[in-house]
């Protein structure tokens, strides 16, 4: 291949993939790399099978390109990854000649422009809902320290020990209000960007949350550790990272196990900015998944599936990955459920 071929699909958006005549994979550009989550380097000269779980009607479709002779496009392609991610594609399988007999695919994720629009859409509502909710956190704050003080002053002058009961309830309710509110109202601005690597957020993380729960609870680390540095506010990332793994170990009711990944990611489009690097980090539970009513709404605030919970912790999560120009989804099944964060690489 000339430089110049060789630099464009480098950079292309779309994943692209050559054959040799005995199927074997002689090329992988960066965006395949990450769209199917595999090295170039180990696929060369292997089966294209061996790049994916399951490559499902992909040999059809091949077999219908070299028998035809001519370019097939198979319009819905499920594959699924080695780290059990679905996708689905439309597929271009070109037989070529030169520089040497062999096939051209070509890969285009049918859900990326749907989820591009859901995106901003989802950005665009909760943006305006949290500025909502924002405000009347601020006006409710205010008057529950008046409530608060006043039940104190009642209570000392009540005389019978019995109605203690009631003051200590308003109190006790003002203050959870309280914290909630606080929650509600966390800084927006004054973001510490410095150089920090992922890693030791996530062994903070890890660390944490083996002390709050010692038995029952396996955490493993899957680290890409040649991943560069990251430009961060490290507190507000461990937060994140913080309030993932926490839910994981809810859901599991501390019992199982969290899978903590990274990779590197290539040529990916976050927030409709292009990055020619990111930082791929996965936190993969064995728990029962998210309930299917909620799995549209979880990022929005308030929203919980927990008894004690307040649904604030991923639209925290939320908020401080896009003030990383980073995003954060999820996919869920029972006994699977994978949390994934993006962040650009400077
Ligand atoms: N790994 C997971 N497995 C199953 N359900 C999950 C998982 N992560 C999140 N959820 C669901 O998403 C809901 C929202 O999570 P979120 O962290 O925003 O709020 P919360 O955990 O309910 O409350 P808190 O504000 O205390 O974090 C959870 O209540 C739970 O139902
Ligand atoms: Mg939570």
């Amino acid at each position: 291949m000339t430089e110049l071929a060789h630099s464009m699909l480098d950079h292309l958006d779309t994943a692209v993939m050559l054959l040799d005549a005995s199927l074997c994979v002689s090329y992988l550009n960066p965006a395949a790399e990450t769209l199917f989550e595999v090295s170039g380097k180990n696929l060369l000269s292997q089966p294209v099978q061996q790049a994916f779980a399951d490559s499902g009607q992909l040999a059809v479709t091949i077999e219908r390109a070299v028998h035809g002779r001519e370019s097939h496009i198979e319009h819905d392609l499920s594959l699924l990854t080695h780290s059990h991610n679905k996708l689905h594609l439309r597929c271009a399988v070109t037989p070529m000649r030169l520089p040497f007999p062999g096939l051209l695919l070509e890969f285009h994720t049918l859900d990326r422009s749907l989820k591009l629009a859901r995106e901003e859409q989802m950005l665009d509502q909760t943006q305006a809902n949290r500025l909502l909710l924002r405000n009347l956190a601020h006006e409710i704050k205010n008057p529950l320290g008046g409530i608060r003080g006043a039940a104190q002053l009642l209570e000392q002058e009540l005389e019978k020990p019995g109605l203690h009961e009631y003051t200590q309830v308003i109190i006790q309710e003002a203050d959870r209000l309280r914290s909630l509110m606080e929650n509600l109202l966390t800084p927006q601005g004054n973001v510490q960007h410095s150089a920090l690597n992922i890693h030791e957020v996530l062994e903070r993380v890890r660390s944490v949350i083996l002390a709050e729960l010692p038995e029952g609870l396996v955490i493993r680390r899957d680290y890409d550790t040649s991943l560069p540095p990251l430009i961060g506010d490290k507190e507000r990332l461990i937060q994140v990272m913080l309030n993932i793994v926490r839910n994981a170990t809810q859901a599991m009711q501390g019992r199982g196990e969290i899978i903590l990944r990274t990779r590197i990611a290539r040529q990916i489009t976050l927030v409709k900015q292009r990055h020619r690097l990111a930082v791929k980090v996965q936190i993969i539970d064995n728990g029962p998944g998210v309930p299917p009513e909620l799995r549209d709404k979880i990022f929005y605030p308030l929203v919980s599936g927990r008894a004690d919970g307040h649904g604030l912790g991923l639209t925290l999560a939320q908020d401080f990955i896009s003030q990383h120009q980073g995003t954060i989804e999820f996919d869920s099944e029972p006994g699977r459920t994978c949390f994934t964060v993006l962040l650009p690489l400077p």
